[in-house]
């Protein structure tokens, strides 16, 4: 048994005998990792494979080609998690066998929601909630918190893989949840729990029992500085359904957003609000976002975005300063950078508004982050406003796409979004004019429809 010091990407995995600045398999720059490989065990590695899959046959009966008309398609039974925010993310419940990956910032509510629906899931399934992070006590105080108790819950605290599939093995939990897949380990690996190849190998592994016993799979991700999930993008890649979960931490709001879904949309968002009995659902996001809002002052403008099927309404504020130095300062929390730059470029051009000598700050309240183009609109009408220093009307909310020209284009579900404005007491809804769809009538606001930039703010102001 010899050991011998390979290079891992940290981005794709793939190994290297010396250290490159640039990864040639993915062309990352400055991912290669220094890590401890053993060599010359085959042996020992086949008798592990083979000893362990005596359990679980890979994948047994799909392992023969078939013909996709000899090939069942029942719809995937699903679980409910409880909160129907949570299940409207995973595309309509947890399907069995799935591996779910749950990515966030340290303290966001990763643990106290897995915790939540173990305890909801728990009444007659099996669960194992496995933490290599907490000790036993500190899960009970927890679950104590938060009005946890269930029997069929059982706590493992526990980071050495081969105990863990050991124990799944015998008592063939029907829920599993894995808090965090950085701190399990495989003793058979050289590297530290949390590098590359034990990452890679912890969720292989996972993915193999779960796949054989079908059981339902969350896993925990600690994310890097730059808010992706630490460890190799094979994780991601491995996984049924990568989830992240965001939010500003000093607030109450955290959403959870699909990033990749094997069984269903990735559009979806699910709203929750942390609070002292943990996260409860905000199953209508527009009041939860635009409570507190202040009426009638300039800078401020309702948008009407989607979140996958549902329309949400947000807060846009804009701030204008004269610049103090050449270069005006552009700052955006919510919005796309480079849309927002080109917004302003189109207002400057088109509108006569003087952006160039003004530091320019755009916020979405409430830690949403719209990219969708519609939000165009209400955010050039935000700027509109605070640099006029005229008010929006407090009951206007927008939706439409800005072009280059300063014309206003369509966006998709134009009803739903006035309908929703219509619901939260809104008596009046700028939307793009070539839009035939929105020129129904409704009973409680008026539909306004412009072609171009110019005609709206001569109007709204
Ligand atoms: N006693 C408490 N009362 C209210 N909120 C709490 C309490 N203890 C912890 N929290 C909230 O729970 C969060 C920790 O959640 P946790 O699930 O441990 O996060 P993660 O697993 O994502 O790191 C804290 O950031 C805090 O907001
Ligand atoms: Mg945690």
């Amino acid at each position: 048994m010899r050991s011998k010091t390979v290079f891992v990407c940290t981005e794709c995995g793939n190994e290297f005998p010396k250290w490159m600045g640039k990864c040639t398999a993915c062309g990352s720059w400055n991912t290669l990792v220094e890590e401890t490989v053993i060599t010359g065990r085959q042996n020992g590695a086949k008798k592990r494979g083979g000893g362990s899959a005596a359990g679980f046959d890979a994948v047994g009966q799909d392992s023969v080609p078939r013909r996709l008309s000899e090939i069942s398609t029942e719809e995937e039974p699903r679980i409910p998690t409880g909160l129907s925010e949570f299940d409207r993310v995973l595309g309509g419940g947890l399907v069995p066998g799935s591996l779910v990956l749950l990515g966030g910032d340290p303290g966001i509510g990763k643990s106290t929601i897995l915790l939540q629906i173990c305890s909801h899931m728990g009444g007659e399934r099996k669960i194992l909630y496995v933490s290599g992070e907490e000790s036993l006590r500190q899960i009970k105080l927890r679950a104590d918190r938060l009005g946890v108790s269930c029997d069929n819950l059982k706590i493992y605290s526990e980071t050495n893989t081969e105990n863990i599939i050991e124990y799944i093995s015998r008592e063939k939990p029907e829920i599993l949840v894995v808090d965090s897949v950085q701190t399990m380990f495989n003793p058979n690996l050289e590297p530290a729990p949390g590098s590359v190849s034990q990452i890679r190998d912890v969720a292989a592994m996972l993915m193999r029992v779960a796949k054989t016993f079908s059981i339902a799979t969350f896993l925990v991700g600690h994310v890097t500085k730059e808010g992706s999930i630490a460890g190799p993008k094979i994780l991601e890649h491995i996984v049924d359904c990568v989830l992240y979960f965001e939010g500003d931490r000093n607030r109450a709001y955290r959403i959870i957003r699909a990033i990749k879904n094997r069984f269903g949309s990735t559009n979806e968002i699910g709203v929750f609000e942390m609070g002292p009995n943990g996260l409860d659902e905000v199953k209508n996001p527009s009041s939860a976002m635009l409570s507190g809002r202040p009426v009638n002052v300039p800078g401020s403008c309702i948008a009407c975005t989607m979140e996958g099927t549902r329309p949400v309404l947000a807060e846009i504020q804009a701030l204008a300063t004269p610049t103090a130095f050449g270069n005006p300062r552009r700052m955006t929390t919510g919005v796309d950078f480079n849309r927002a730059v080109m917004l302003m470029a189109i207002l400057e051009k088109h509108a006569g508004i003087r952006l160039s000598a003004y530091d320019t700050y755009i916020n979405v309240v409430g830690g949403l982050r719209m990219t969708e183009p519609a939000a165009d609109l209400a955010i050039v009408l935000a700027i509109a406003s605070v640099f006029k220093n005229k008010p929006v009307p407090e009951n206007v909310a927008a939706a439409g796409e800005v072009g280059l020209t300063g014309e206003i284009r369509s966006c998709s579900f134009i009803e739903n979004r006035i309908q929703e404005a219509e619901k939260m007491g809104f008596g009046k809804i700028i939307v793009p004019h070539i839009d035939v769809r929105a020129a129904k009538r409704y009973n409680n606001i008026e539909v306004c429809q412009y072609s171009n930039i110019l005609q709206i703010l001569k109007n709204v102001f």
